[in-house]
């Protein structure tokens, strides 16, 4: 199970009108855990109003600089966005997970040109991505298309201005603005004409394409890139909300025994019904590993060694894992009167 530490909170500074960048110090002691390949996440966790809150941020600093650092946008109603932006303070501390997820750039296997589609705070793992991509001067090229209502309100604005400068030879920019008009942007959403507009200004396809955003703009990014060639094994992708395609879990278990194996230790507990597996394990105050709870993050993966369950959604695991056994506990619903869920064995 990932290990949470207190950090402290070394820096807030503004990275557009609605979002805050926070640097988070990492003592010399838990520099290694703290390790981390561009793209991948922390879980953050505190206390508000009572409640014990966690949501997962992408890390949007490179590996090699010296504290972590997660942008955060303000979110409607989002209580933890809420928090991180009005009332988080310098020198405060916040429980922070050692990085995981599985939307890496490794500058080994993922050699060549890359393509990177975000929109919004997807800007953040790709910040990271481009960013290292950039330090490795490998001399490849590098196109971002980024979507944002406004200038004002897109985040890393100046900072990806002045990399356009910087490195004008690699780094392509295309700027997508769904509510302000300006010079040399393109007006609207990002979609299927955007892709093929910006694909047939290259006369080549990228090796690699790092998408970042909401669902809908992933699906047709990701068909347009194919229909023109890509390979989908080289389409790499983060939802940073809920996937709305979900299905119902038929022949629902109404009762039975679930095992669980974490961190070397066995649990039984009674079957839920039309809960998922993990919210059953929280529910017995359980320390097992989660973060968004919305089947978006792969903090909770883990295999079934005995029994059946289903998905209610999956964005995540692919085919072979779901072969394996591999579910999203937090979007899984037992459907055998008898199952074993092992979070070591992953
Ligand atoms: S807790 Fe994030 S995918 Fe399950």
């Amino acid at each position: 199970m990932p290990s949470f530490h207190s950090l402290r909170v070394s820096g807030i500074d503004r990275a557009s009108v609605d979002a805050v960048v926070i640097s988070l110090e990492v003592p010399e002691s838990l520099k290694e855990s703290y390790k981390f390949i561009p793209g991948q996440y922390v879980s953050l966790e505190t206390t508000i109003d009572e409640v014990l809150v966690r949501r997962s941020y992408s890390l949007c600093s490179t590996p090699d600089e010296p504290s972590l650092r997660v942008g955060v946008k303000k979110l409607d109603q989002g209580v933890f966005s809420t928090y991180i932006n009005e009332t988080l303070k310098l020198g405060d501390a916040l429980k922070v997970s050692v990085p995981e997820g599985r939307f890496v750039y490794d500058a080994d296997k993922n050699e060549g040109g890359l393509l990177a589609i975000a929109a919004g705070s997807g800007i953040t793992p790709i910040f990271s991505i481009l960013n290292s991509f950039l330090a490795n001067k490998n001399g490849q090229e590098f196109t971002l298309i980024y979507g944002n209502k406004s200038p004002e309100q897109t985040m890393f604005y100046q900072e990806i201005k002045d990399l356009e400068t910087k490195h004008s030879e690699q780094l392509t920019v295309h700027w997508v603005f769904s509510q302000s008009s300006e010079e040399g942007a393109l007006f609207g959403r990002i979609n299927p004409s955007v892709i093929n507009f910006v694909l047939n200004q290259q006369n080549r396809l990228p090796d690699h394409s790092f998408l970042c955003g909401p669902e809908p703009m992933i699906i047709s990014s990701s068909e347009q890139l194919e229909r023109k060639g890509a390979s989908k094994d080289r389409i790499y992708f983060e939802l940073f909300t809920a996937s709305s395609k979900t299905v119902e879990v038929e022949d629902q278990a109404e009762k039975g025994r679930f095992t669980i194996t974490c961190d070397e230790i066995t649990h039984t507990l009674d079957l839920v019904p039309d809960k998922s597996l993990l919210d059953i394990a929280l529910g017995a105050k359980l320390e097992v590993p989660y973060s968004c709870q919305g089947g978006v993050c792969s903090s909770c993966i883990a295999k079934v060694k005995q029994g059946k369950a289903s998905m209610i959604t999956n964005q995540i695991l692919t085919d072979d894992e779901i072969e394996e056994g591999l579910v999203l506990s937090c979007q899984a619903i037992a459907q055998s009167e008898s199952i074993h869920l092992d979070y070591d064995d992953v």
